[in-house]
């Protein structure tokens, strides 16, 4: 049993009616830091993150990375450094985060299908240790700099490996119509256009297949498809790559009808089918690179809102309004994702009544979770939405000037703010207005 298969952080629990994660109780959590509150749990981060090098372990070289998309911050940037991840960053804001929190550069890997030249110079400043390279302009763009700096620059190659996964068509990447990557029949040429640079140093390639997957067999079928290319390379080219990067994308559980295979399970079969494809290919073992990012923060972290309005629709839907929604978490919105909570100041009472938790943004698909089942709702209560520990914050914005939610770290009863709520001040801080339009 991995966490990513649990609803709730490790760590929650349940005394006289509240619920607490951390040993922190929620209620008290809400009274200092107010609503809505992004709570994120160390002790499950670590516990994924141990599960990850637990499970890894049989293969003697392995470089575990976590995908920053799903949630950075400076204080999870020094948690990864800690648990020995590397990351993956995909803009030159995830690597500022990173580089201010003193990370280790040399151990993250630069992705994205559109790095800008800034990103790039900032990416080789601070060391950033791989680019994962996308696209054939991105192969000129970093040859002309590699040739210009007279710099070495290790990169991969990122390929459209043509595997689906049943995921939702926003976050699927891996099939072959996917805006991401060089397709197959395009890497010969991409590898000659490579071998134009002399600086540009090929270590191997790249491949994401999607997010929130739960089926095995796609992990099976990437790792051939990557080592296939390997072959192919090796025999064409006559170079031997040395690194695979399988990418993130195992899934998390929002609800009980979500059901995500355990992380050992994953990490048996990747293992097992390099094993197999090295040896049928003739190849050396390769350095295995694993980018997951919801995987590790997703069920650490809950949102805890406050309600405030209700409206029941004559003969129809009761709808009961929370203090965020759409712009604190945008997954309900964007992609129908479902999720599980709870009333934190009423755990231990029994679901009474069929709601429909609203967000409180200017938008009717502004709702947080449709028809769930909760004891009764009062104005003030507190409703603990679990699993929105990725792609929730990371994603947010200040959509109808809402100011942005805090952020806090707890563990062992102690409770620390790892990102501001946002003022008032903050929000207007780089509003100009231009001097023709004051008279
Ligand atoms: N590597 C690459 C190249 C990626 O594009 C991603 C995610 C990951 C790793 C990490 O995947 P994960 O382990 O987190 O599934 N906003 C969407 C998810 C977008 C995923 C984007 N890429 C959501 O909220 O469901």
């Amino acid at each position: 049993m991995s966490l990513n298969q649990n609803i709730k952080p490790k760590t929650f629990c349940i005394k006289n009616n509240q619920a607490y994660i951390g040993g922190c109780c929620l209620s008290e959590l809400v009274k200092e830091y107010g609503t809505p509150l992004y709570v994120y749990d160390e002790d499950t981060i670590r516990d994924i993150c141990a599960d990850y090098r637990e499970s890894f372990k049989g293969y003697s070289n392995v470089s575990l990375m976590f995908a920053s998309k799903a949630f950075m911050t400076k204080a999870i940037a020094a948690i990864m450094q800690s648990e020995g991840f590397g990351l993956d960053v995909v803009s030159g804001g995830e690597i500022y985060t990173a580089y201010k929190a003193g990370f280790d550069m040399s151990k993250a890997l630069f992705n994205g299908n559109n790095k800008s030249l800034d990103e790039i110079e900032l990416a080789l400043k601070v060391g950033v240790g791989r680019f994962s390279v996308d696209n054939f302009y991105e192969i000129e763009n970093l040859g002309k700099i590699s040739n210009n700096q007279n710099k070495k620059i290790d990169i991969l190659l990122r390929i459209t490996p043509g595997i689906e996964c049943h995921t939702h068509e926003y976050i699927q990447t891996g099939h072959l119509d996917s805006k991401f990557g060089f397709d197959l029949t395009q890497l010969s040429d991409a590898i000659s256009a490579i071998k134009k640079y002399p600086n540009l140093v090929l270590h191997g390639l790249h491949a994401h297949l999607g997010s929130q997957i739960f089926e095995t067999q796609v992990y099976k079928d990437a790792v051939h498809v990557i080592l296939e290319q390997f072959a192919k390379i090796k025999n064409d080219f006559g170079i031997e790559l040395s690194e695979m990067n399988i990418g993130g994308g195992l899934g998390i559980t929002y609800t009980s009808d979500d059901e995500p295979p355990a992380i050992s399970k994953i990490a048996d079969l990747i293992i097992d089918a390099i094993k197999e494809n090295c040896e049928k290919y003739s190849l050396k073992l390769p350095k295995l690179f694993l980018e997951p990012g919801r995987s590790i923060v997703g069920t650490s972290g809950v949102a805890i809102y406050k309600v405030g309005s209700s409206k029941q629709v004559p003969n129809g839907k009761k709808y009961v309004a929370l203090d965020g929604g759409m712009a604190d978490n945008p997954r309900p919105s964007m992609y129908q994702a479902k999720y599980s909570a709870i009333v934190a100041n009423k755990a231990e009472e029994a679901p009474c009544e069929t709601v429909t938790l609203a967000g409180r943004f200017c938008e009717s698909g502004d709702i947080i979770i449709k028809d769930i089942a909760l004891p009764k709702l009062e104005s003030g209560d507190l409703v603990c939405v679990f699993n929105t520990g990725a792609y929730g914050y990371s994603m947010s914005s200040n959509y109808n000037r809402v100011l942005k939610p805090t952020v806090v770290l707890v563990k062992s009863g102690q409770s620390d703010i790892i990102i501001k709520g946002e003022t008032y001040d903050d929000l207007i801080s780089h509003d100009v207005i231009p001097a023709r339009l004051k008279d």
